[in-house]
């Protein structure tokens, strides 16, 4: 039994809001800054008010639209997101009220920038071990809300948006091999160190991050989970059709290319226009390059994840 993916779907809220409209905020920072060491150019940011279900939600129609399954034979929703509308309920519950599914298994899971590929790897387990037929994955993020707006070296760098598929159990290949992995111990070189703790915020609730750490640390392990996942099916990294990484940075992006031996004209590259988009990033990505062709069926895909935790993952699929 495998795991297929039969449809994707993604939102992004508003217009872009361009390097030179952060400056016109009030932002100390230039485009020429932001291009060079990112490589983003814009971002989206959601409306005051508007949520991670929200954005999960429409992002969900699509991919349900394109498989053509009615979001009543989902039997098995999961979340990604570090932005979650609330403490509880999880946003998985709130997106399958919306949805009209009852009964579906639903979760959040909280891997940050990994957190989608950690729920396509948890939902390959499920379906391909019988006990679920139909799987809706999202990653959703506000993550504008997060944000210190008057610290230049983060509030740059990240966009709101949503991505979804919908995965069903199949007797013909879809994902090959999937890794997940974590290390607590980096927990301070990324993070939000706050909490809610009898009505009042404790701590620091914006995202704090030592960067140039951040960058060596994502680049190693992307290349490690890539041959490990590679090797599990059986090829060599270079003979992937397509490497869709997490979108944090084209440094990280290039770099971890590079080094496994992966063209630049098969990495599907979207931090241009979206910056970073935490669990979104991967299935907006992926969204993109299946929505414009550049993706076919039959091809080989290794999506990739790093994130807060830390924590990183791969998973490599036949399309
Ligand atoms: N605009 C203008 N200048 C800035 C800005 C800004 N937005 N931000 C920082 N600077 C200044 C700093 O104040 C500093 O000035 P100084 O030398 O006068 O003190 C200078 O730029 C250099 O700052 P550094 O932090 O040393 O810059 P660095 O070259 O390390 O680049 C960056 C910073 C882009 C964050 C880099 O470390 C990086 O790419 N790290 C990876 C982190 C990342 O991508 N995180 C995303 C989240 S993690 C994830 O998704 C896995």
């Amino acid at each position: 039994m495998y795991t297929r993916l039969i449809g994707t779907g993604s939102y992004l809220p508003g217009n872009p809001v361009t390097n030179n409209d952060l400056v016109a905020r009030g932002i100390d920072t230039n485009d020429e800054w932001i291009v060079t060491r990112t490589g983003i150019s814009s971002r989206y940011l959601a409306e005051p008010g508007a949520t991670a279900s929200e954005l999960g939600l429409a992002a969900a129609r699509r991919a349900l639209e394109m498989a053509d399954v009615d979001g009543s034979e989902i039997d098995l929703i999961i979340v990604a997101t570090s932005t979650p509308d609330f403490i509880f309920p999880s946003t998985a519950c709130l997106i399958q009220g919306q949805l009209g599914n009852k009964g579906a298994t639903a979760f959040d899971v909280q891997a940050v920038c990994s957190g989608f590929v950690y729920a396509l790897g948890i939902a390959d387990k499920f379906l391909r071990s019988g006990s679920h037929k139909k799987a809706l994955i999202i990653g959703t993020e506000v993550f504008s809300r997060i944000l210190d707006w008057s610290d230049r070296g983060t509030c740059v760098l990240f966009g709101d948006g949503a991505g979804a598929v919908v995965l069903e159990a199949s007797d013909t290949p879809g994902i090959l091999a999937t890794a997940l992995h974590a290390d607590g111990s980096q927990s301070g070189i990324l993070n939000v160190p706050g909490q809610v703790c009898g009505g009042q915020i404790t701590g620091d609730p914006f995202l704090r991050m030592d960067g140039p750490a951040v960058f060596k640390f994502a680049v190693r392990v992307l290349v490690e989970v890539a041959e490990e996942v590679c090797k599990v099916a059986g090829i060599g990294t270079s003979e992937v059709d397509w490497l869709i990484p997490h979108q944090a940075n084209i440094r990280i992006i290039d770099a971890t290319g590079r080094k496994l031996g992966v063209d630049r004209s098969k990495v599907i590259v979207t931090v241009d226009r979206h910056g970073n988009t935490s669990a979104a990033s991967v299935p907006l990505a992926l969204d993109e390059a299946v929505r414009d062709s550049r993706i076919q069926s039959g091809q080989k895909i290794l999506l990739e994840g790093v994130g807060g935790g830390f924590t990183w993952g791969a998973a490599l699929l036949v399309f």
